[in-house]
């Protein structure tokens, strides 16, 4: 059974091939290397022992993507990462995002609803929630107006595939809302490959303790929270990986409620920054130079997910700790330094 995963070579598509190959399925990659490099599938077959299909292309060019899907009429599933992802860069370039992350949705659906059946899984992100009036979020909580592009991406593209999904029963569609993914798979064969500055917080943690930067900046230390630090729901990459398995197979089963559904992929446990730190302290055995600064423009005082509709619906609940996914995360750091 073949299934395709756009960003592939990315850092959640990476590690979700290795647990569908784990699983049996025959996976095709397509990847235009914005963000990741080919390096990536030696990485995943040193793990899996199997080398996926890899097609080297950008789904911005339709004409590739009409061409791709007469050349594999046989695939019965679709996870779709390729996107871009960082909050800032999308407010200066917003049509970047728009193109990259819409255009390419839309030149997929439009050969997905082609086919006699389809099964279609989006990364979209908690962000969609804005903060969140309660706590922990649960999937009835009200989509806010984005407060970047990027964010905006996720919720025009849900409300896409949800509208297509009304007038093509044959498609069936899940979006998984991501909360907060870090980590790197224990064998510290692949893992997070930030591009030049991190900015997000695990990756510049990592890279503080292994000498990379001077010290980390702690965004806000006047939040409304136990400690003034913003809270976050960290999930351990590979629990999120296999959350994508998870819903491929409900859908593959016919066994969804309706065409469309939503989940929120979270631990379910708000964690401050602080106490991230603190963690990975007590992982690494490294004292981590940190100082609180400003806030970050954009950011939420806290989000974690209230996970009882993927634990109930799919079956599935995150099984890493924070300081799992920390120790994971500064093995794979280590790893990256020492072939350096
Ligand atoms: C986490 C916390 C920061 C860096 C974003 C996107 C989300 C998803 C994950 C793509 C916050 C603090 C961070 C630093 C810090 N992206 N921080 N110093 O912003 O929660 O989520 O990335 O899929 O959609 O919104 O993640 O890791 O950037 O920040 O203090 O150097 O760490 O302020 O409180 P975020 P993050």
């Amino acid at each position: 059974m073949k299934i395709l995963v756009t960003g592939g070579l990315g850092y959640i598509g990476s590690h979700t091939v290795v647990e569908l190959q784990n699983e049996g399925y025959e996976v095709v990659i397509i990847d235009n290397c914005s963000n990741s490099s080919t390096g990536v599938l030696n990485g995943i077959a040193a793990i899996t022992g199997q080398m996926p299909i890899f097609e080297n292309f950008d789904l911005r060019d339709k004409a590739d993507v009409i061409d791709f899907f007469k050349r594999h009429q046989d695939i019965i599933g679709v996870i779709h990462f390729a996107a871009s992802k960082a909050v800032g860069e999308s407010v200066a370039d917003p049509l970047l995002y728009y193109e990259n992350n819409i255009a390419t949705l839309v030149y997929l659906l439009q050969e997905l609803v082609k086919l006699k059946t389809a099964n279609f899984i989006f990364s979209s992100s908690c962000t969609v929630y804005g903060q969140a009036d309660e706590l922990p979020i649960t999937e009835n909580a009200p989509v806010k107006p984005a407060e970047s592009p990027y964010g905006n991406t996720k919720q025009i593209g849900e409300e896409i595939i949800q509208d297509t999904c009304r007038v093509n029963a044959q498609l069936n569609a899940i979006s998984l809302r991501y909360f907060n993914p870090i980590g790197a798979h224990p064998s510290a064969a692949i893992g997070e490959l930030p591009l030049g500055v991190p900015q997000n917080l695990v990756p510049f943690i990592t890279q503080t303790a292994a000498g990379l930067r001077d010290q980390l900046s702690v965004f806000g230390g006047d939040y409304p929270t136990k400690d003034g630090t913003a809270i976050r729901d960290y999930i351990h990459v590979v629990d999120l990986a296999k959350a994508h398995v998870v819903a491929l197979k409900r859908l593959l089963a016919h066994s969804n409620k309706t065409n469309y559904e939503f989940f929120n992929v979270g631990t379910g446990t708000g964690s401050s920054v602080l106490e991230a730190i603190k963690a990975f302290e007590a992982v690494s055995g490294k004292s981590l130079p940190y100082k609180i600064v400003e806030r970050r423009e954009g950011d939420v005082t806290a989000a974690f997910a209230d996970t009882t509709k993927a634990n109930k619906e799919l079956g599935w609940q995150s099984k890493s700790t924070l300081k799992d996914a920390l120790a994971s995360a500064w093995k794979w750091e280590q790893k990256l330094r020492s072939k350096t």
